[in-house]
Order: C-alpha cells, then sequence, then structure tokens
C-alpha cells in the first residue's frame, strides 16, 4: 500500500508526500486525512491474522492498534514504534443501562481501559510514531485533559519532550496530575480550548513542536482502530447504531473513515450509524447539523459544560465530521448537564463507570429512542471514551447534591448514593443495615 497525505476538500484533493509536515492542505487551508493507494490483503486471511496476533507476545502484535497495521499503513518500518498496551478495550453489555434507554440491549465499548484513561491512546501511539520518524524532538498539544495526558505519557516513553497547553481552570485534576506526572512541560493559559489550538498552531513552527491534537491525521489512523476492534469483537457484523460523544470532532472523522474504509475493503458489508452526542452548552455541531444549508459551522464563543472534556466551541474536524455522519445516515443530538449527570450515574450502577463526557452517550441515546429515532429492538454500541477515575471531583459532588451547572443551577442526584458515617459499633452498624 502507498500512503499519502491528501485534501479532505472534494475541490482540491490535493496530494502530498506523507513525510510533510502540513496540519492542512497548504493549497487551500483544508483538512489532511492519510490516504492509502494499493491492494489489501485478502479480507479472510487479513481477520485470521488479526486474531492469531492476539496470541503472540510481540508488543506489536499484543497492541490493540498496531496488531491492525494492515488498515494503518503509513509507516515503513514498525521498529521504533513505542506502544504501552494501548486498545483491546472491552465490549461490555449493560442491561440496566438499556433499559433507562428504552433498548432492549446495549453495549458498551469502553476505551477508558487504556493505558492513559482514555481512547486518545488509540491516535497517540501513532502520532507519536510519525514524530519519531519525521525526527522531531518536540511534540505538543492544546487538551481538555485527554488528549495532554497520552501525548504526555506516549512522548516521554518514546524520549520526546512532550508540552502541553491547557486551558487553566477547567480541566479535571486527574487528567492534569497526569500530564505532571508523566513529565510535560504544562502551560495552563487563560484562554478557552479554541483559542489555545489558535495560539498553539501559529507558534508550533517557531517552537520547533509537531503538533499532536486530532488536526494531525495520523491520530485519526490510529483512532479508526476502536472501530476496527470493535467489529472483530461482534464477528464483523455492524451494529445499527454507534454512538460517541462529539468535541473537537477527531473521533467522529476517524469512526466514520473506519467505517468508510472497511466497507470498500470488504471488512463490513453495511454501514451503520453514527451518532454524535454534545453539551448543550458546547453544541455547535449540532446546531450546524440543524440549520437549513449546513454552510460552515457557527462556532460557540464561550462554551459551558461540566463535561469538560468537551468543552469545545469551534470544533476543527467539523468539515470531516459533516461528511461522515451524513455518510452513515447519522444524527447529532445534545443533552442537558443534567441528562450526562443522571445517565453517567447509571452506566456507573452497571459497575461500568465512565467520565462525563462518555456519559453523553446513554443521555443521546435515551433521547434519540424517546424520539423514535432509535427503535427499542436496535443493535446500538456506545463508545465510553474517558475512564472513571479522571474526574472524580464530578462524581463526589453528584453523589453528594452539590453539583451545579455552570451558571449555577443545582443538579439534581437522581441516582444520588451518599457515603454514610457510623460509629465505630458493630451493634449499630447492624441496625443501620436494619439488622
Ligand atoms: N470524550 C472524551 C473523554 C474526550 O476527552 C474528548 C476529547 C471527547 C470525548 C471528544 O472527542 O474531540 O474527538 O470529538 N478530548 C480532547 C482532549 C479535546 O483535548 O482531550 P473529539
Amino acid at each position: 500500500m502507498h500512503a499519502e497525505l491528501v485534501c479532505f476538500e472534494a475541490r482540491c484533493r490535493a496530494r502530498f508526500p506523507i513525510t510533510e509536515v502540513f496540519y492542512t492542505c497548504p493549497r487551500c487551508g483544508g483538512l489532511l486525512e492519510v490516504g492509502y493507494t494499493g491492494v489489501l490483503r485478502p479480507v479472510g486471511t487479513l481477520r485470521e491474522v488479526w486474531r492469531a496476533r492476539r496470541m503472540n507476545d510481540a508488543p506489536l502484535d499484543r497492541s490493540g492498534v498496531w496488531r491492525y497495521r494492515e488498515i494503518i499503513p503509513f509507516l515503513e518500518s514498525y521498529d521504533r514504534v513505542v506502544s504501552l498496551g494501548e486498545g483491546n478495550t472491552p465490549l461490555l453489555s449493560a442491561p440496566r443501562a438499556a433499559e433507562y434507554a428504552g433498548l432492549d440491549r446495549l453495549a458498551f465499548k469502553h476505551q477508558g481501559y487504556n493505558p492513559s484513561g482514555s481512547f486518545k491512546d488509540n491516535g497517540m501511539t501513532c502520532g507519536v510514531a510519525q514524530a519519531l520518524r519525521l525526527g522531531m524532538k518536540r511534540v505538543g498539544c492544546v487538551s481538555t485533559g485527554n488528549t495532554s495526558a497520552s501525548m504526555a505519557a506516549y512522548a516521554s516513553a518514546a524520549g520526546l519532550q512532550p508540552i502541553v497547553f491547557i486551558p487553566h481552570g477547567n480541566i479535571s485534576y486527574g487528567k492534569l496530575a497526569q500530564a505532571l506526572e508523566y513529565g510535560a512541560r504544562t502551560f495552563q493559559v487563560e484562554a478557552n480550548f479554541d483559542e489555545i489550538l489558535a495560539l498553539v498552531r501559529t507558534c508550533a513552527d517557531r517552537l520547533g513542536i509537531y503538533l499532536l491534537n486530532s488536526i494531525n491525521p495520523f491520530r485519526i489512523e490510529g483512532q479508526k482502530t476502536i472501530i476496527v476492534e470493535m467489529m472483530e469483537q461482534r464477528g464483523w457484523k455492524p451494529p445499527h447504531w454507534i454512538v460517541l460523544p462529539g468535541g473537537n470532532l477527531g473521533n467522529t472523522a476517524a469512526f466514520g473513515k473506519a467505517l468508510r474504509e472497511m466497507l470498500e475493503w470488504g471488512l463490513i458489508e453495511r454501514l451503520p450509524r453514527l451518532a454524535v452526542i454534545q453539551a448543550e452548552g458546547a453544541a455547535p455541531f449540532y446546531e450546524l447539523m440543524r440549520s437549513a444549508e449546513r454552510g460552515a459551522l457557527k462556532a460557540v464563543g464561550q462554551p459551558e459544560t461540566l463535561a469538560t472534556a468537551i468543552r469545545i466551541g469551534d470544533p476543527v474536524s467539523w468539515p470531516k465530521a459533516l461528511h461522515e455522519v451524513t455518510n452513515t445516515g447519522g444524527q447529532v443530538e445534545k443533552v442537558s448537564e443534567q441528562e450526562i449527570a443522571d445517565a453517567k450515574a447509571v452506566i456507573g450502577q452497571c459497575g461500568i463507570g465512565c467520565e462525563p463526557a462518555s456519559a453523553a452517550t446513554l443521555a443521546g441515546i435515551r433521547k434519540l429512542r424517546a424520539a423514535g429515532v432509535i427503535r427499542p429492538d436496535a443493535d446500538v454500541v456506545a463508545v465510553l471514551t474517558g475512564n472513571l477515575l479522571k474526574d472524580p471531583d464530578y462524581i463526589y459532588r453528584y453523589h453528594t447534591g452539590q453539583l451545579q451547572t455552570p451558571r449555577g443551577e443545582a443538579i439534581h442526584s437522581t441516582f444520588g448514593n451518599q457515603p454514610e458515617v457510623v460509629p465505630n459499633d458493630p451493634d449499630k452498624i447492624a441496625a443501620v443495615l436494619g439488622q
């Protein structure tokens, strides 16, 4: 297979060597994606090879990203790839959550089981591999917390210097702690995600920083494997719906590309529909999809949500996401802070748990189900993007009735579970339990 950088804009489609350090098309300013030409191995053989690799001990074969390397063939050599054991995340059946949403069944593909606790690891191992191939020494990103945690881990493991830029006061401590512990230079900027992305794009060249935001097409390649692994786990039978939260919309772009390529290459026989869920206070993509002409995205100037991972008002990958959601006959929905908080508690009650942004999926499914868009007998997979422990502060506040929306309105602890203080006395504890 031959890999190139290809402009995503249909009217341009300019092609560039895979080793160019471009984040957008130098001709038209459009987004770039990795394009492949050539012949993929026969599908039957590929499926067997991928399955057999699970039994090997070589780190590359054990990786839930590089195991599928035939579908992300942008490197000439895998010698310097750094794997931290990414991917290999479970597909978990969740009857309690299905019932809450009004579905017969529901499964969660839980990307929070990744080494740094989010789906970013699938993409980051690829982005860092490309940085090494290009001879870069320094990598950087702006982040709502998960990209920075992941980049810090992979860059440090690869011997690169990670520099992260984060919105001051608006990322969870769990994520900030990871960036510090993994050894990133961490700059807290007094601005929001969108403003800092513009800043970082301006100074990346000057500071010799290779950008590892999801605008980087190699990150998108790695995130494709989330879908490949999901299909493998399902015996290559696509669900009716794949539901994911939308922030900067890189993951939506990745899922759509994976589905397109898998269909083209004969790995699946039909496309599932993508449903992207945004938080009400940061829902520019929802508004775009609702507008009659679906022209250009109107940024939200001051995005607000307690699901800080998706607190983004000007998502970079919207042209790709628009194409992919439309191509699958998909949907975009928005959900309130209360809906996210309650859905999150229900996912917790399944013994699964996730961070707030991930819970937007269940809240969105419930809403789409109630509106009759998703049928009760539909086969639905929701992608939980981040681990429960990313944001414990939110959880404690919810269960103790202290959670408030960014505007200061109380969030009701519908499924609250308060810790109880009990005396050091077996009889009294028995009495509390009604025995
Ligand atoms: N869920 C979680 C837990 C995230 O961290 C993000 C994005 C998303 C969903 C949305 O994904 O941007 O591809 O649409 N986090 C980025 C970050 C922005 O910096 O960690 P998206």
